[in-house]
């Protein structure tokens, strides 16, 4: 029988999926129990036919302040090896097939920073403050930090804030490239939730060959990259919704996607 969630909160918007990360003590410190229900939680609204795109929130204060230092500071390195502690959770949300949108106010560091990184765009409040403190602590970015910053924002700025543990604030975030758009606090989940209705309206099965065409990009060289695009732009010549979407263009009427 499975129970009730406790470090997050779960709604649902029309056809978007919202879990709210609900750890406000400890600043929504990201500890195994919040990392497997907000796994669990995308994976159902993925499976959920009525759902078009999901969104990741936190407080006002903070998206997340990282992974739980109370619950890791007395691991020994054979704890953390053997039993692939910490973060062995997090890949969960990389499998998710539908848009996730992480709308981020206040901290969001170490863990915090590397979880709204796994989303697939960040639209951040004006309060927000990103970085990658773990030098601080005597460890490295351990869920992809030093991985997908550099991607987001080049090394240059990716080496500052994991070598001096630096915070950066919306407006630097947004002008290195690592958010798409930054708003008033009062604004976020109005503008979150804004994209997340335009992107459900859309064919599913344009959406998801989007989001996974432009994960390829990171996966993959130019040439590999631009061969998978093609494939999966023919492939959608198979669908009744690019037939629907053309059609609608000619005829001058808004288009009706079954996802089909
Ligand atoms: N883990 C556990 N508890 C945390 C936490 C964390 N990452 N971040 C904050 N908290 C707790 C604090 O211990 C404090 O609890 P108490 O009230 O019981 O003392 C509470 O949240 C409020 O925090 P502060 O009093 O420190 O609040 P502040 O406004 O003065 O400072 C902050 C806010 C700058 C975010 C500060 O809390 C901070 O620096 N937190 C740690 C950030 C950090 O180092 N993150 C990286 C963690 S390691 C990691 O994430 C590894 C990885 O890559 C996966």
């Amino acid at each position: 029988m499975s129970t009730a969630p406790e470090c997050i909160t779960v709604r649902t918007e029309g056809r978007v999926g919202i879990v709210t990360l609900n750890r406000p003590k400890q600043l929504n410190a990201l500890n195994n129990q919040l990392m497997d229900e907000l796994g669990a939680a995308l994976k159902a609204f993925d499976a959920d036919e009525n759902i078009g795109c999901m969104i990741v929130t936190g407080s006002e204060k903070a998206f997340a302040a990282g992974a739980d230092i109370g619950a890791m500071a007395t691991y020994t390195f054979a704890d953390v090896y053997k039993g692939d502690y910490i973060t062995r959770n997090w890949e969960t949300i990389r499998s998710v097939r539908k848009p996730v949108i992480a709308a981020v106010s206040g901290f969001a560091l170490g863990g915090g920073c590397e979880l709204a990184m796994m989303c697939d765009f960040i639209i951040a409040a004006d309060n927000a403050k990103f970085g990658q403190p773990e030098i601080k602590l005597g460890i490295i970015p351990g869920a992809g930090g030093t991985q997908r910053l550099p991607r987001a924002v080049g090394k240059s700025k990716a080496m500052d804030l994991a070598l001096t543990g630096r915070m950066m604030d919306a407006t630097e975030a947004e002008r290195a490239g690592l958010v798409s758009r930054v708003v008033p606090l009062d604004k976020l989940m109005d503008e979150a939730l804004g994209a997340a209705l335009i992107i459900c309206d859309f064919s599913q099965l344009a959406v998801m060959a989007a989001k996974e065409s432009v994960n390829r990009a990171f996966e993959s060289g130019l040439s590999d990259g631009v061969m998978f695009e093609r494939r999966m732009f023919h492939a959608l010549f198979a669908t009744q919704d690019q037939k629907e979407g053309m059609a609608a263009f000619v005829e001058k009427r808004k288009p009706d996607f079954r996802n089909v």
